[in-house]
This record gives C-alpha cells, structure tokens and sequence, in this order.
C-alpha cells in the first residue's frame, strides 16, 4: 500500500518525508556544530528547489489543515483497528517509508530512531525517554496508510482559534477557510484563556497519534515530548502563552530537552542494531503491550 510513492506531486511535494527535517535544522541549526565549525557554509547551502518543495509543503499543510479536517482524522484513527503489529514488524512496516532518492545522505526511519534513543542514553537520561527516542516518529505510518504528507509532518499548531504569526510560513493560512470564520479566527476561539494544551486540539500529523497509541504507557513528560515535539511555535518560539496553563509550562522543559535529540542526533555510521537489541527488547517489555494498534 504504497500511495505514496505513486501520489503526484501536487498532493506531495516533498521527495521524502526528510526533508521537512533538512529544512528544521536550517532554521534551527545545532548550536554546538555553528560553535565548532570553521565555516557555517554547510547550513548554507540552500537549493532553491528543495527550497520550493518545503514551501509548498507548507502551503498545502497551512491550507488544509483546518479545525473540520482535524476532527475527521481523530475520528478516523483514534479507533485504532486498522492494524495490529508486534511491536518489530511495526518498525518493519515503517521502513517501508524508506526514501530511495537520496540513498547516501538519508537514513531509513528506524535508523533515526534509534540515533535519536541511543543519544539520549548516551547522556544518562531516564528508560521512559529513551523509548520516547525510539518511538516519537511512529505515527510517520500515516503516510502508509494513505495520508498526504501534509497530514503527516511538518510543524503542528493549534486549530480552532487565530493562527499565530511565529508559525512558519503564516501567510499561507489566509487560504485556510478557518482564517475567515469567526468562530476560529480569534484570538481564544473555541477555547476558554489559559485552558491548557490538554484542551486544544493540534493540527493533525504524526505526533497526535503516537501520543494517543502511547498515552497509558509512559509518564507524562514523554508524553509531552511525543505530542508537541513537531509544535515549534511553541517549544522553540514561546507562542501560544495565552493558551497555557501551569502544568504545560512545567512539562515544556521536557519538551525542550528532547527536541534536539530529535534534530542533532543525525549520524551516518549506524548503530550496532545486533549489540542493541537486548536492551531495547527489555525497554519495550518493560513499558509497551505485546502488540501496537494502528
Ligand atoms: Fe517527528
Ligand atoms: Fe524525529
């Protein structure tokens, strides 16, 4: 079922999924490598048509995703009775999202994956984290199950009241129907002042639905970690303060400590998955059932 590859380009602009992540580390470069690095030239190597593919990305994404189409996919998904996969064959199934056009540069999802967990390990951090690392991009199987890209990646951000402008690319959301409708296009909308992100419905992609396949399973600053890891207005540019409550500004720390595992942790020589296997096989027995349901 590889809609994907076989999807034109107007529904799926990218050439793979990677590069709306090429894309989240020119805007937020690893500080530690502009730090060492003789020259900064390799964040600056920008080619206007990946540069053009992001965009439109963006505006596919900005435009569709209103607060009706996120209701439809909750409503869609969050029954979960499309798949059962032990938890392997689901790493198996992802792969299948592997991008053949790029073989030398990009990694297959599993191998993102796994950097990501093994560098939280690496720094000491506790078990629930390093599964958060080993599970975050997940929910990417939507796309093998027939979702645009735009419904999958890219930046999250609050539907069902006004757009912020720290969003990427906010003048795309004029094509929105939401921008227009004055149930949703004030500053609280349907929300109440400072009701907590709990309350608000997210743009929907592939944190949403890790999170809610996770939610009875880990403690709750990986759960924040998995949901809002993609919802950059907020963890990375402070927006939506007005929306916030105690508890989402005391879990933002976790947020912030796992984003640039996710965003840095790219390497090109592979983990020794054989010497690995061990611990994660413990790491997912100990917190996750015999078989995920998609
Ligand atoms: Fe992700
Ligand atoms: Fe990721």
């Amino acid at each position: 079922m590889d809609n994907n590859q076989f999807t034109p380009k107007e529904i799926n602009p990218l050439g793979s999924l990677d590069e709306w992540e090429d894309d989240l580390l020119e805007r937020y470069p690893d500080p530690e490598k502009i730090a060492s690095a003789k020259s900064t030239e390799s964040y600056r190597n920008y080619e206007e048509p990946a540069r053009d593919t992001v965009r439109e990305f963006y505006r596919l994404n900005h435009t569709h995703q209103t607060y009706d189409f996120v209701m439809e996919k909750q409503r869609q998904y969050l029954s979960f009775d499309k798949k059962e996969m032990a938890i392997w064959d689901a790493f198996d199934f992802l792969n299948q999202l592997v991008d053949d056009s790029d073989p030398d540069t990009d990694l297959d999802q599993f191998q993102h994956l796994l950097q990501t967990s093994e560098a939280i390990r690496r720094d000491g951090h506790p078990d629930w984290m390093v599964l958060v690392g080993l599970m975050h991009d997940m929910g990417k199987v939507l796309c093998l199950f027939g979702e645009p890209q735009w419904a999958v990646v890219g930046d999250t951000f609050p539907v069902g009241c006004a757009y912020s402008d720290k969003i990427i690319y906010p003048e795309f959301f004029k094509e929105n129907p939401d921008y227009n409708n004055p149930k949703y296009n004030t500053k609280y909308g349907i929300y109440e002042p400072n009701c907590g992100l709990r309350n608000v419905h997210m743009s929907w992609g592939h944190d949403e639905y890790i999170y809610q396949m996770m939610k009875d399973s880990i403690p709750e600053g990986g759960l924040y970690m998995l949901r809002y890891h993609s919802f950059y207005a907020w963890h990375r540019e402070g927006a939506y303060e007005h929306l916030l409550d105690d508890h989402d500004r005391e879990m933002l720390q976790w947020v912030k400590l796992f984003n640039p595992y996710d965003l840095y942790s790219k390497c090109p020589v592979p983990p020794d998955w054989k010497e690995l296997k061990p611990y994660y096989t413990a790491l997912i027995e100990k917190y996750l059932p015999k078989t995920l349901k998609f």
